[in-house]
């Protein structure tokens, strides 16, 4: 367990992704990821309130209802840490004032709860003052309806002007830094957002930790990654440098008789700065999967092997 000091609550290092909670799990199916991820130990459940507006008839907070009927049913609340995030809802979107607001109190609502354990600014939206962002997240926190304000999708330099604004007028620095990184998309976080991180001591919990599956093992040719309804944030990993990470990831999980996703969770959970990596299970039977990472320890060796693998990827794209 790490301990998040601003929550005053310990961590399980392993989040529950819920993106596909009204996308590629139907309700009954959510139910039975949540069920055997909190039966196995988990605590700590990442959304957003646009999840899943992508798919055809939904509007956006699919997942957040989702969640909000099962910590109702299973008198829950307590029991779990509810990341969300803001700023990208059809109907509330950007970071003016008004929209955080409203978008916060529209999570409230569907989360069935008074307060959020951690509320994300999505991404960084320059449409809006960031004096006006930072504002209106410490109004939230200071009116108990979050009690930590987090960054995804920021550079390193909005992260330390975030936090000048934060001391400036002594609001709540944000606690934790959602990132995009997983062992086929590295750069990024090691080279702008490292620095950031140590300095503002941020709790790291990256998402897309097994690259929307590719890091399973089981996409291997472009016909596999058409066939899935995640082709689109598959193909963005997909080269022949990456498929041999993926080769040697296999090998190292097949070693530890673990399946790949395991061992690209445990490679990705000992990162500098990482406390719990962001993945989903769309079916009940990947959970395990999951929080075997949270135990799994790499070799030195293999640590070794995959970093200087994954270091020679050609194209690092971004998603968010
Ligand atoms: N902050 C942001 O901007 C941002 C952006 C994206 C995601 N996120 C968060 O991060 C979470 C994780 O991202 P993600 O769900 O898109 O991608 P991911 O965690 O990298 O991949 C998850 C997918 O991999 C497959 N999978 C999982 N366990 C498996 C296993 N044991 N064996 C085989 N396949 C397995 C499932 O897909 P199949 O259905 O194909 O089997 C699952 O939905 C999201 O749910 C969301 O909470 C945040």
């Amino acid at each position: 367990m790490q301990n998040f000091t601003a929550l005053d609550a310990d961590i399980y290092p392993l989040c529950l992704g819920s993106n596909t909670f009204g996308w590629t799990s139907e309700e009954a199916e959510s139910y039975a990821v949540i069920d055997a991820y909190v039966e196995g130990g988990g605590t700590f459940i990442d959304t957003a309130d646009n999840y899943s507006w992508w798919v055809e008839g939904n509007k956006g907070g699919e997942s957040e209802t989702i969640i909000g009927h099962w910590m109702r049913d299973r008198s829950a609340r307590e029991n779990v840490v509810i990341a969300t995030k803001c700023g990208r809802h059809p109907e509330f979107a950007g970071l003016s004032r008004s929209s955080i607001h409203r978008a916060a109190e529209a999570s409230l609502g569907r989360l069935g709860t008074d307060y959020i354990d951690i509320l994300y600014s999505h991404r960084d939206d320059p449409a809006y003052p960031l004096e006006e962002t930072v504002a209106a997240f410490d109004e939230l926190r200071v009116a108990g309806k979050i009690k930590a304000v987090g960054l995804s999708n920021y550079s390193g330099d909005r992260i330390a002007e975030w936090m000048r604004i934060a001391d400036e007028n002594g609001f709540a620095r944000p606690v934790a830094l959602q990132p995009h990184l997983n062992l086929l998309f590295r750069r990024e976080f090691e080279t702008d957002l490292r620095p950031a991180i140590e300095r503002f001591d941020l709790a790291v919990v990256p998402y897309f930790g097994l690259a929307s599956g590719l890091l399973t093992g089981k996409y291997r040719t472009r016909d596999d990654i058409d066939a899935s309804p995640r082709a689109s944030m598959l193909e963005v990993y997909f080269s022949p440098e990456a498929l041999e990470v993926v080769s040697a990831l296999v090998e190292v999980a097949d070693a530890h008789s673990v399946s790949p996703a395991t061992a690209a969770l445990a490679w990705l959970r000992v990162q500098p700065g990482v406390v719990a990596p962001v993945a989903s299970a769309s079916r009940v039977d990947q959970v395990q999967g999951l929080l075997d990472s949270t135990t799994m320890e790499l070799t030195p060796e293999e640590m070794s092997r995959l970093d200087a693998l994954s270091s020679e990827l050609p194209i690092e794209k971004d998603e968010a």
